[in-house]
């Protein structure tokens, strides 16, 4: 005879609430005979229970009171998908505390508080699981995890927003506005509920503190990461990407080296010919290499009701497989060492700058005698005639330290010729 359902309380019944209760909906007998117990969501924590859902909810209780999921003996697990720092932490850390597994989609949560949560469940021995935090639908917290426990991981890159490559991309194909594009991935379900943690790169920074976190046995938390967001980001400079054979992505990258971690959020160009410009709209990708694997790469949605959801029902599967084992809490923090987080100035990349200079002889010259005096030569230059007697000039140059391309900056910025530094955006791939 099976076991009664295994019940569970949802913490919030939003895109992703929905989602998890679709899919479990959806696939309720393959995943009871796969786990010999069915999975019953009996209650679910919302602000405003008038509102109308995406789902059927006929059969879960909608309450405003998170004590009477928490509180409840007979709920096992909690999904928290509420999003935010608090509530939410307090309410995970009771609901661990009081004997419950949890599993949850809060990046924002873990990549700040992460250590906490997780030391909290290894010490009650419960689960706290988190693959739909990072990267939506794709399983790269158990490959890193898991599947390449046995590597030292050298490096780590991504495309790891939705919605910042969703805007990307259709403001590079098709000439569309940033705004537009944004109010459509938010109807979409992919940006967050303050879309700036989206394209001030934040949501990026947050997974790739998860990330990095795991891939290096040593805690990095969102403050170590150097972030930079799309907002700078110009139709003038997709073109000359395009012009260049470039695309611009949001890139999260990182690093391990002499006992240091390199973490940065910020756009990039990147040679077409790279396999994360491939990666279009709404998916995401995680490149990563491993002193034994060497490269793989980890592809799909990285955000949205179902894809996320996808994630957050896997994690639930495997509460209970190891509810089965006794294995619960074996796997929560993997953080075994204390690396030191590499400071920017120490950064390595070539450069993008645009600017408006006066077309006058000499300027071209003068500029390539300021960037060599930081120690910066060019790979390619582009000028274009400006109304005005001013001319656009687009350099990229060689990898070079940031250190140095802030020096030579601060040289533009006091050369009378230089009306104004348009934009600077690092070249990535190249090597
Ligand atoms: P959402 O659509 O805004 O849903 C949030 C849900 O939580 C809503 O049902 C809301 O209630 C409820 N809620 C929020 N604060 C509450 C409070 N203080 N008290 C009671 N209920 C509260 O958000 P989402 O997109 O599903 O995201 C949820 C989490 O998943 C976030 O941590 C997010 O970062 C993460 N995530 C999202 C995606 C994605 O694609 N959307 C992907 C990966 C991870 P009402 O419905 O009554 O307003
Ligand atoms: N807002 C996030 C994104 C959701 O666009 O990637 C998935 O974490």
């Amino acid at each position: 005879m099976q076991a009664s359902p295994l019940k569970i309380g949802l913490l919030g019944l939003g895109t992703v609430g929905s989602g998890v209760v679709q899919i479990l909906q959806a696939n309720k007998t393959a995943i009871g005979i796969k786990l010999g117990r069915d999975l019953e969501i009996t209650k679910a924590l919302v602000r405003n229970p008038q509102l109308p859902r995406q789902v059927n909810y006929d059969s879960i209780r909608l309450t405003t009171d998170a004590a009477e999921i928490i509180g409840d003996p007979e709920i096992d697990i909690i999904v928290e998908v509420m999003g935010g720092i608090e509530p939410a932490r307090s309410y995970m850390l009771e609901a661990l505390q009081c004997g419950k597994h949890v599993v949850t989609a809060n990046k924002d949560l873990l990549a700040l508080h992460g250590r906490e949560l997780l030391d909290t469940a290894t010490a009650a021995g419960k689960d706290l699981l988190f693959e739909a935090s990072v990267a939506g639908g794709i399983p790269i917290i158990a490959a890193l995890k898991q599947s390449l426990a046995g590597n030292q991981i050298k490096q780590l890159a991504g495309i790891i927003n939705g919605t910042t490559n969703y805007i990307l991309t259709a403001m590079a194909e098709q000439g569309r506005e940033y705004a537009d594009v944004l109010k459509e991935a938010q109807e979409l379900g992919y940006a967050e509920a303050d879309p700036s943690s989206d394209v001030d790169g934040l949501d990026a920074a947050r997974k790739l503190a998860i990330l990095a976190s795991i891939a290096f046995g040593s805690a990095v938390t969102l403050n170590d990461v150097y972030t930079e967001g799309i907002s700078r980001i110009s139709k003038t400079d997709l073109e000359y990407a395009r012009e260049l054979d470039y695309t611009i992505k949001l890139l999260a990258l990182a690093n391990e080296s002499e006992e240091r971690v390199e973490v940065r959020v910020h756009p990039a160009f990147l040679p077409n010919s790279h396999p994360l410009a491939a990666v279009k709209g709404v998916f995401n990708a995680v490149y990563v290499v491993g002193d034994a694997v060497g490269e793989t790469m980890f592809y799909g949605r990285g955000a949205g009701s179902l894809p996320t959801g996808s994630a957050v029902v896997a994690d639930l599967m495997q509460v209970v497989r190891n509810m089965k084992t006794g294995a619960n809490g074996n796997l929560n923090c993997t953080c075994y060492r204390r690396l030191e987080i590499k400071p920017v100035e120490e950064f390595k990349s070539a450069y993008y700058v645009r600017l408006q200079v006066k077309d006058e002889p000499r300027v071209l010259a003068s500029l390539a005698a300021m960037f060599a005096e930081a120690g910066i030569s060019f790979a390619s230059i582009i000028q274009k005639p400006k109304p005005d007697e001013a001319a656009e000039l687009v350099l990229v140059s060689h990898p070079c330290q940031e250190g140095q391309m802030q020096q030579a900056v601060e040289n533009l910025k006091v050369y009378a010729k230089v009306l104004n530094i348009c934009n600077i955006i690092r070249v990535e791939g190249g090597q």
